[in-house]
């Protein structure tokens, strides 16, 4: 396996992670109903019964299939319906289609998660050692990968309530009063020197494979702004006719928005002269002192490119993170029920803001492998390998990202024409020499 996995080995200490992993995805869909839960509304949704079933699916392929004495599938048909996109595992139902899948219900997925969460206790309680040893980073792999689903859960029902007519809230919450008008403190800038630096993971803790090995990188001197992009930086754009000035977008991004007709962020609604913006707690009146959310990257590059500036490289992101000395505190608006929202930028302490949580953040890189990058042999290598075509990277993590699944050198990835993702901006620039 070419994931790098953490020391958990001890089976009290993996079933209690497990038991962890599994009862939070359970709490996310638990405020939806059955029908809430079955809507795919457009090919890139899945509906929150298959994501639930789906890292089941997971954990029953990867794990039971091959260590669980007498193993048999709980449904074969499951297989069939629930597995994404692994071609070695064998044929699998339309991604476009799974909105269909009105049988089995939200409730028999529940049964299928409370089987295989019986047969993984037992697992892992029942094998010696050294098979534990070669097992548990697997187990460790479906653990973030149910995280990552866990996320995409939301971000998908999200998607989903803004169709619905009544435009629902997936949580009420007390709407926080609103954000000093004035919003946060003008941009500032944090020089880094660049040089020859290091970029990659290294060291204990799990990593997914696309994060390795780590390499050196020559960055000339650069800087990064200390805090995302907002709504009232971005109102700005638009009224200086961002959506409107062929010259400041990719050609493919400008064929993009005037294709889509696109003239604001994804979920962003005009009424009255009043823009309102959709979020997983209802419709609100957007507030300029937030991050901007929900824009593509053809978006993001078209803002950089109004505001005389430039999107980082993934190298620059990482490595300014590190020169700042974040690499190792991981903390920010990460996904917390009251929120699933970014928030604004705390006060301008002369360092990076808002790093982790908020936006996932578009850089200018495409998805490709690291130098010496060898996906894991097998069904499991088809993990992030395959997908390094036609994407962008982004980096940070965002509001819906679960606690502990964010760090300095995870790389997110999607076409650069999405934005049902939580993406924002962070604006680089040629740096100052040191
Ligand atoms: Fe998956």
């Amino acid at each position: 396996m070419t994931f790098t996995s953490s020391e958990v080995r001890e089976p009290e200490s993996l079933v209690s992670r497990y038991d962890e992993v599994r009862s939070h995805t359970e709490r996310l869909a638990a405020p939806l109903s059955p029908e809430d839960q079955t809507v795919q509304s457009m090919p890139d949704v899945s509906p929150t019964k298959w994501h639930r079933a789906h890292v089941t699916w997971f954990f029953e392929t990867f794990v039971l299939a091959d260590h669980e004495q007498g193993f048999t599938p709980f449904q074969e048909t499951y297989w069939f319906l629930f597995n994404s996109y692994y071609e070695a595992i064998g044929p699998r139902f339309s991604r476009p289609q799974r909105g269909l899948i009105s049988r089995p219900g939200a409730h028999d997925v529940g049964v299928y998660r409370g089987n295989v969460d019986d047969r993984m206790r037992d697992l892992v309680s029942s094998l010696d050692g050294g098979t534990l040893e070669k097992v548990a980073p697997t187990i460790e792999l479906g653990f973030h990968h149910e995280q990552q689903h866990q996320e995409l859960l939301l971000m998908d029902i999200k998607h989903v309530l803004s169709l619905n007519p009544l435009q629902p809230a997936y949580v009420e919450v007390v709407r926080p009063a609103s954000s000093d008008a004035a919003g946060p403190d003008a941009l500032g800038w944090v020089d880094v020197p660049g040089g020859l630096v290091e970029v990659g993971h290294e060291g204990s803790g799990f990593s997914f494979d696309n994060e390795l090995p780590r390499h050196q990188v020559w960055l000339e001197p650069y800087r990064l702004a200390d805090r995302l992009v907002t709504n009232g930086e971005w109102l700005e754009f638009m009224a200086d006719g961002g959506y409107r000035r062929a010259e400041l977008w990719l050609s493919d991004g400008w064929a993009k928005i005037t294709g889509e007709g696109w003239r604001a962020p994804f979920y962003w609604s005009e009424l009255d002269g009043v823009w309102f913006e959709h979020t997983l707690h209802g419709t609100w009146p957007v507030d300029p002192a937030l991050p901007v959310t929900h824009v593509s990257h053809y978006e993001a590059d078209a803002f950089a490119t109004w505001a005389g500036k430039r999107l980082p490289t993934e190298a620059e992101w990482e490595h300014g993170v590190r020169h700042d000395g974040q690499e190792a505190a991981v903390t920010g608006n990460l996904a917390n029920i009251d929120t699933f929202h970014p928030g604004a930028a705390p006060p301008a302490n002369g360092r990076l803001r808002q790093v982790y949580g908020d936006c996932w953040e578009w850089t200018s890189s495409s998805y490709l492998p690291y130098p010496g990058f060898h996906p894991a042999e097998g069904a499991i290598g088809e993990y992030n390998g395959k997908f390094m075509s036609n994407q962008m990277v982004l980096r940070g993590g965002c509001a819906l990202t679960p606690p502990g699944h964010a760090r300095a050198t995870y790389r997110n990835f999607f076409p650069p024409g999405a934005r049902w993702a939580m993406s924002g901006v962070r604006l680089a620039d040629g740096g100052v020499r040191a």
